[in-house]
């Protein structure tokens, strides 16, 4: 089993998703520990209601971002994490971070990267006019939403759209494709040539979802 720790600052429906995935019968990872930036974060009780030990490392209380990042850093080896999740994760991580976990450390984004990186990311696609939106679960690397895609889905935007009717398309397909890319890091399928991630037996690529 892959000891995964999860990190978060908000809601954390992505961290329900992971949560669930791992709960079922031979799900090849396990959630050793929830981390969250912020005390209120709402998916700290979310963690707590599935009996998985979480940590609040508040970034006010740190100097400076080396200072947080090597906190973080400390919890997660000593917690024994493999896989470091960011799931709606608000804070840049430093460069030392990034290269110490580097292919062990993955986020999922709400765009088709590397299309709207950043904040924002649906109205950025309202505004481009896409007609096809979608999500990406990426290895992270030092610029912020870059790095080697692992897997992505597809969702069209429709014209009476809004901000927040895409954003809930997306997220329900968010809460399908973290899970599902998780489970191909465990299974060991997946790994990074250069600038892409290969997934083995996967040449035929995932269908796009409709909805
Ligand atoms: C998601 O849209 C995710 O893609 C982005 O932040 C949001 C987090 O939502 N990185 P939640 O906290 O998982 O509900």
């Amino acid at each position: 089993m892959l000891r995964v720790a999860v990190l978060i600052s908000g809601r954390g429906s992505n961290l329900q998703a992971l949560i669930d995935a791992c709960r079922q019968p031979d799900f090849p990872a396990g959630i050793v520990r929830v981390i969250a930036n912020r005390p209120t974060a709402g998916g700290l009780a979310r963690a707590a209601d599935a009996g998985i030990a979480t940590t609040v490392i508040d970034h006010r209380d740190h100097a400076g971002r080396d200072a947080f990042d090597a906190a973080l850093n400390k919890d997660l080896r000593a917690h024994g994490a493999e896989l470091v999740c960011l799931a709606g994760f608000m804070r840049i991580l430093t460069p030392g971070f990034v290269a110490a976990w580097r292919d062990r450390l993955i986020n999922i984004h709400p765009s088709l990267l590397p299309s709207f990186k950043g904040l924002d990311a649906q109205r950025g696609a309202l505004d481009a006019g896409v007609k096809i939106a979608g999500c990406t679960v990426h290895f992270v690397r030092a610029e912020m939403d870059s790095g080697p895609i692992i897997a992505q889905a597809a969702v069209p935007v429709l014209a009476d759209d809004d901000e927040q009717s895409l954003a809930a398309r997306i997220l329900e397909q968010e809460h399908v494709l973290y899970p599902q890319a998780l489970k191909l890091i465990a299974r060991g399928r997946v790994r990074v040539e250069g600038d892409r991630a290969i997934v083995d037996g996967d040449a035929a690529g995932p269908a796009m979802r409709r909805r």
